[in-house]
């Protein structure tokens, strides 16, 4: 049986913040996208996050709190990473720190590092509801392992059965992609996953930022596998003309011809509005009538290289 949706009223969010007390899963918006929400203290609660999407256990989770006093308690807050967190909080901006030993936070969360990812969301409810719970919580995106990550709570339906106590509704996620994930654990931070907040947007605040696969350190983060947010047909980048049977993810004002159909990710070339849509249009394109959806060639700069990051994996071979 489907999860119930539920609006996300002041009510609502105080019987989930009970829920999650409880050991409960559950899902909620953030600005982003939907997240899977779990007692971060709790093992057993994170062991079912793992357990509901089918998740490897080597790939950890992101921790969500409130913000920097929060922060502090569960991690060694530096001045880079105070820095950060004053500038960017609450904004899709995961930050990797050392965590510390009385954190509470459970190490299958971290999935045994001795660091934690943690995060701010913006979304009022997320804020609302970490605040009732009083807790850290544990929140991959609520989809299954693999697949597309979900921008509304239908979406979090249609992936998950009784493995969650309720889904709290608060509309579409409005940013559409998620977080960025930063490494401050190094000499350099090292941009492990580009996502809401660009790489332009860091360099105002740290100049040395390492990519990966560059520089001395090569970190990895654990769980970037290549093959991730895919839907069922086959993705093909860079498109400028059609095959026999694709839909298209248009951008800009000039689609090509010849497509058995054709979603705008953005007619004006708003990489913002492109994120917002991205996942939801994906998703509406996967339909087994199409032989594969085509995309645009999407420009690798501001919020285009998230996109085109999640896009990568998507069109990666799948395993
Ligand atoms: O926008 C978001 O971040 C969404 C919403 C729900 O907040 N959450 C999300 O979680 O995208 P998830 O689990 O799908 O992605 C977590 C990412 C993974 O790439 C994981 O490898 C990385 O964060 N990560 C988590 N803990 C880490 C750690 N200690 N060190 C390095 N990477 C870590
Ligand atoms: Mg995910």
């Amino acid at each position: 049986m489907a999860p119930q949706i539920v609006p996300a009223t002041n009510d609502a969010i105080v019987d989930a913040a009970r829920l999650l007390r409880d050991g409960k899963l559950l899902s909620f918006p953030t600005e982003t996208v939907y997240g899977l929400g779990g007692d971060a203290t709790n093992d057993a609660a994170v062991a079912r996050i793992f357990a509901a999407k089918a998740r490897p256990r080597f790939n950890p989770l992101i921790v969500h709190i409130p913000g920097l006093t929060e922060a502090a308690a569960l991690a060694i807050v530096d001045e880079r990473a105070r820095l950060a967190i004053e500038r960017f909080w609450p904004r899709p901006l995961t930050l990797v720190l050392r965590r510390r030993r009385d954190s509470g936070v459970s190490l299958l969360a971290s999935a045994g590092l001795d660091t934690l990812a943690l995060r701010a969301p913006a979304h009022a409810v997320a804020r609302e509801l970490l605040r009732a719970a009083g807790r850290p919580v544990a929140a991959p995106s609520a989809n299954r392992s693999g697949r597309v990550s979900p921008t509304t709570a239908h979406h979090v339906a249609m992936d998950f059965d009784n493995e969650i106590a309720l889904i709290l509704d608060g509309g579409p996620s409005p940013v559409g992609v998620e977080s960025t994930v930063l490494d401050l654990t190094n000499a350099n931070p090292v941009l492990l996953r580009p996502g809401g907040v660009t790489l332009e947007a860091l360099h105002a605040v740290f100049d040395q930022i390492e990519l990966p696969g560059s520089g001395e350190s090569k970190p990895r983060s654990p769980g970037r596998l290549p093959s991730h947010y895919a839907p069922s047909l086959p993705v093909r980048l860079d498109a400028t003309s059609a095959r026999p049977g694709e839909a298209l993810l248009a951008i800009g004002p000039h689609a090509p011809p010849g497509f058995a159909e054709v979603l705008w990710l953005s007619i004006n070339d708003d990489l913002a509005e492109a994120a917002a849509n991205l996942f939801a249009m994906l998703r509406r394109l996967d339909r087994p009538e199409f032989t594969g959806i085509a995309v645009m060639p999407i420009p690798e700069e501001g919020l285009g290289r998230a996109i085109n990051d999640r896009l990568r994996r998507a069109a990666a071979p799948r395993t």
